[in-house]
């Protein structure tokens, strides 16, 4: 069925909400009322229809509005996307997944055409039909991971594999969570995850690397993040930070129901066919307060996990000036039941 795309804003008048059915696929991500890190990996396979897991890639009534936001970053700062000169076989493999699998999961929206390396790619949401010579980059009007990125929901990196260790070298990041592509490039694992509290220490990220540096062709896998952010905001990255630190100050105990979003990110991680790189998506989700209470279980559950989050986590995900006002507010929607296992 074809989707009907919202059109909405990310910014200044913050338009952005989840519709009815929206919010029935938001990926809820806690599986028990405490959270705490840990290799949260499992197989990226496909799941039921009306879930976010009915495709691989999914593509929601966000896209298009999704879509300009991002066209709207890279205009005022290009280096959200960078990938370094080895990387361009990467490109042309992302390339390859992203329309093979928006094709095969939305053919109403789009159509992936192959005749040799001659490859025809129409996106109709976007008005786009364009004709070129896979591995050829003087055949697109820009980069390869540029151009699909810029088609593509979700933040992208491409970790290059060397040296028994990841590589961040190429990436499309204007949807995130307070870090920056432009300072992490050339990065390896251990090196970008330097800032995350606790999970060092419990070995998280030792046992993470090496499950990757492993990772089969064909067999993709999937994990979540989550944070919180006010106002639905996709970008809120360090460069952006005078544009949104400071509306975490704006948050009262009357207006948490809107104002203050839950983030979740699912990240899937492919390992790519010519390359050996692996591909990184960071799909966004956002929902506010007033949505999230509609499913009762998810208001207790958020109620519960916010409430016994370890303050190590309260202070890196940036929510130690509003998760009081939070808690209070999710509390009237917590009547104490048991919530019992998974989302
Ligand atoms: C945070 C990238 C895989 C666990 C982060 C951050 C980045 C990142 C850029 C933000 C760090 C900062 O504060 O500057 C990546 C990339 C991956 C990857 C590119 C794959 C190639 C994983 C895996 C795990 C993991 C497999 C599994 C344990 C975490 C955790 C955080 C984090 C727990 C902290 C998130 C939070 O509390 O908000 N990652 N990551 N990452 N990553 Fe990864």
């Amino acid at each position: 069925m074809a989707i009907v795309f919202r059109q909405e804003t990310f910014r200044d008048d913050f338009t952005y909400r989840n519709s009815p059915e929206n919010i029935r696929r938001f990926p809820f991500p806690f599986p028990d009322d405490a959270y705490m890190y840990s290799v949260n990996v499992e197989p990226h396979v496909k799941g039921a229809k009306g879930t976010v897991f009915e495709n691989l890639i999914d593509v929601d009534e966000h896209y298009i509005a999704e879509m300009a936001d991002r066209a709207l970053v890279l205009k005022e700062d290009p280096l959200r996307y960078q990938a370094l000169p080895h990387m361009m076989l990467a490109q042309w493999d992302t390339l390859e997944l992203l329309m093979e699998q928006q094709a095969e999961g939305y053919p109403e929206h789009f159509t992936l055409t192959k005749d040799g390396d001659r490859w025809r790619w129409i996106n109709r949401p976007l008005g786009i039909d364009d004709t070129f010579t896979f591995g050829d980059a003087t055949t697109l009007p820009m980069e390869p991971l540029e151009y699909i990125s810029r088609q593509a929901q979700g933040d992208i990196t491409i970790v290059d594999q060397r040296d028994g260790n990841l590589w961040m070298d190429a990436g499309m990041v204007t949807t995130q969570a307070d870090w920056s592509l432009d300072f992490d490039i050339g990065m390896n694992f251990m090196e970008w995850h330097g800032p995350v509290p606790l999970a060092h220490q419990q070995g998280v990220f030792e046992r993470a690397l090496k499950f990757l540096l492993n990772l089969q062709l064909g067999r993709p896998v999937r994990r979540y993040n989550w944070t919180m952010t006010v106002n639905p905001r996709l970008d809120t990255s360090p460069e952006n930070y005078p544009k949104w630190g400071r509306d975490r100050t704006t948050v009262t105990p009357q207006n948490v129901g809107e104002k203050v979003h839950l983030r979740v990110e699912l990240q899937t991680l492919w390992r790519l066919p010519r390359s050996n790189a692996i591909l990184f998506v960071i799909r966004c989700y956002l929902m506010n307060m007033d949505e999230l209470v509609t499913v009762p279980k998810w208001g207790r559950r958020l109620h519960r996990v916010l409430k016994t989050l370890p303050p190590e986590l309260v202070d890196y995900k940036g929510l130690s000036r509003y998760r009081d006002d939070a808690v209070a507010w999710l509390s009237k929607h917590d009547d104490g039941a048991p919530t019992g296992a998974g989302t």
